[in-house]
């Protein structure tokens, strides 16, 4: 399906610009990479194929949205970002959230990843219900990410998002990180889930789920094996998961 990116203006244009490297500074100093990326996937993963509803147009800011059970926590990432926001009123919240989360795959290591500006602020939150359930197993995975539009491989490599941060006990009820290192982005979270459960380091469920359906295992050893394959389509799923709902050519 092709993308038929809207013409933002110049101005608009360097304040993306601006904008990344204001983020890249905060990202490193508050050391926040992972909450923001999840913030970013939380906005953008509410997307509905079938509805059209939901998706990365900047609700998730509103107090009804953050109020969602799998949201516990954002709240500290909107504040975070908001006063990056503040110096760039031309940016809807949609690009703005979006752009963070492009901006901290980047800065902890990852892949570089596109991004398209041009998305509109909506105003109605989605409903509660469209974010995966970490208790729950593939099929439900594959029920959650159809519901967006995203496939198989999608929700594999996604979940190499993982590789960042940590659950918090009075967010999610886990506790844990899942690799050593999660203030960097690299193909550790697929190592760790091949090499079983370790002391200190976190599976949930729904990561379990990949290593024992005949589908989403052997991306998972592709993966371990292949930080640049990870990288790659890291990239391009990121990309899609960033842009659910925008640009879509009719
Ligand atoms: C596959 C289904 C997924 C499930 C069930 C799931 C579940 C969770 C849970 C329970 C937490 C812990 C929240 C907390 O206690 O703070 C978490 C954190 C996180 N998730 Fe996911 N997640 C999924 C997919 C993804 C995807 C696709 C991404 C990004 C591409 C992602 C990025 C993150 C990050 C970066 C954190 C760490 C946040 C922090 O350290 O504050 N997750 N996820």
């Amino acid at each position: 399906m092709g993308k038929c990116y809207p013409k933002v203006s110049d101005e608009y244009q360097k304040a993306v610009e601006k904008c990344k490297r204001k983020l890249r500074g905060l990202i490193a100093e508050k050391h926040c990479a992972p909450i923001i990326l999840r913030l970013a996937w939380h906005s953008a993963g509410t997307y509905d194929v079938n509805t059209k509803t939901g998706g990365p147009f900047g609700t998730i800011s509103h107090p009804d949205e953050l109020a969602h059970e799998a949201n516990n926590g954002l709240d500290i990432a909107v504040r975070l970002l908001e006063p990056i926001k503040q110096q760039f009123p031309i940016l809807s919240y949609a690009d703005f959230y979006q752009l963070a989360g492009v901006v901290a795959v980047e800065v902890t290591g990852g892949p570089e990843i596109p991004f398209h500006p041009g998305r509109p602020d909506k105003s109605d939150p989605p409903p509660e219900g469209r974010s995966p359930n970490a208790t729950k197993g593939s099929d439900h995975l594959r029920d959650v990410f159809g519901h967006m539009g995203l496939s198989d491989k999608d929700i594999v490599v996604l979940s190499g998002g993982h590789t960042l941060g940590r659950c918090h006990k009075e967010r999610s009820g886990f506790e844990g990180p899942w690799t050593n290192n999660p203030l960097i982005f690299d193909n550790s979270y697929f190592k760790e889930l091949l090499s079983g459960e370790k002391e200190g380091l976190l599976q949930l469920p729904s990561d379990k789920a990949l290593l024992e359906d005949p589908v989403f295992r052997p991306l998972v050893e592709k993966y371990a094996a292949d930080e640049d394959a990870f990288f790659a389509d890291y990239a391009e799923a990121h990309l899609k998961l960033s842009e659910l709902g925008f640009a879509d050519a009719e």
